[in-house]
């Protein structure tokens, strides 16, 4: 595996690339990687082969953070995530510096204007700009065929699939399942910030998800209800606070007043200072 820190050698290697009709699949990360992140390489080499690239990126963006969180104590643990990508069969990994990613002056973004409105990006002013931005250098420098995004993230991956049809980049983007632990529990780089107390009482966001589902299958609900519901399931952990909790349309990502089957259910719960998102069709 080879491991490249400057844009210019990313760019010469993703040159030589395209030159021999090389297929390559890029999959970004912030590194501290997990069994979800695996999942998305593992599906990243399905889809080029034996004779294709996997290019994985580990970066920690910082134009996607809020000055309020968790930029500076974000875990980082390089050497452990090179040696997990080795194992992973990953053939390139770009892990680019601040300052070669934001030189002194940088001042262009790329701002999506629909879908980022509501959610993550309501809750994080700014998040989803740092996003569309990074991943437009990135695809941009790596050049790839094709790109791979999990479902744990299902607003930044419906915000990236606008991004890409809006500014024509030249990929395909695929959507891979979310990984969960036993207990239901989507896997996140900031489990590492929970005590065990707070890790059982995580499971919540799960169980709010099978609530919801348990009462859609017996036929709409208003959403107003709904939620009152959840939060009062959610309530019956101490530690946990919800940030909030939306029903919506997959395509759209508006808020819906009914709730039915196929509408989705998204939520970001506080356990302790520990912000979890989770969502899911119902
Ligand atoms: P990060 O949180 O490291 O996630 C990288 C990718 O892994 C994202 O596509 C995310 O949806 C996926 N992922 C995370 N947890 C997962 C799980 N339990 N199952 C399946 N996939 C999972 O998302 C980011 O980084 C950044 O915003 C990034 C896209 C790299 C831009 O900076």
């Amino acid at each position: 595996m080879l491991t490249v820190v400057t844009i210019s050698a990313m760019q010469r290697r993703a040159r030589q690339w395209q030159a021999r009709r090389i297929p390559v699949a890029f999959v970004p990360t912030m590194g501290c990687l997990h069994a979800g992140h695996l999942s998305l390489i593992e599906r990243a080499r399905q889809a080029v082969g034996r004779n294709g690239q996997v290019a994985v990126s580990l970066y920690v963006n910082p134009t996607q953070f809020g000055p309020k969180e968790d930029l500076a104590r974000y875990p980082r643990n390089f050497s452990r995530d090179k040696r997990l990508c080795r194992q992973a069969g990953v053939d390139v990994l770009f892990a680019p510096s601040d300052r070669e990613m934001y030189p002194a002056g940088f001042s262009t973004y790329v701002v999506e204007e629909r879908l980022s409105r509501g959610m993550e990006g309501a809750a994080r002013p700014g998040h989803f700009r740092g996003v569309a931005t990074v991943l437009a250098k990135l695809f941009h420098i790596i050049q790839p065929n094709v790109a791979v995004f999990g479902a744990k993230d299902f607003q930044q991956a419906a915000v990236v699939r606008q991004m890409v049809n809006d500014l024509c980049f030249p990929l395909k983007l695929i959507v891979a399942p979310t990984v969960r632990e036993p207990d239901g529990l989507a896997l996140s780089s900031r489990h590492k910030y929970l005590s065990p107390a707070q890790r059982r009482q995580a499971a919540i966001l799960w169980q709010a998800i099978q609530r919801a589902r348990a009462a859609v299958a017996s036929g709409p609900r208003p959403a107003a209800k709904l939620k009152e519901q959840l939060r009062a399931l959610i309530a019956t952990q101490p530690q946990a606070r919800p940030d909030y909790i939306e029903f919506f349309d997959p395509q759209t990502l508006l808020p819906v007043r009914q709730v039915r089957q196929g509408t989705r259910l998204a939520l970001a719960v506080f356990i302790g200072q520990t912000r979890l998102i989770d969502n899911a069709p119902l």
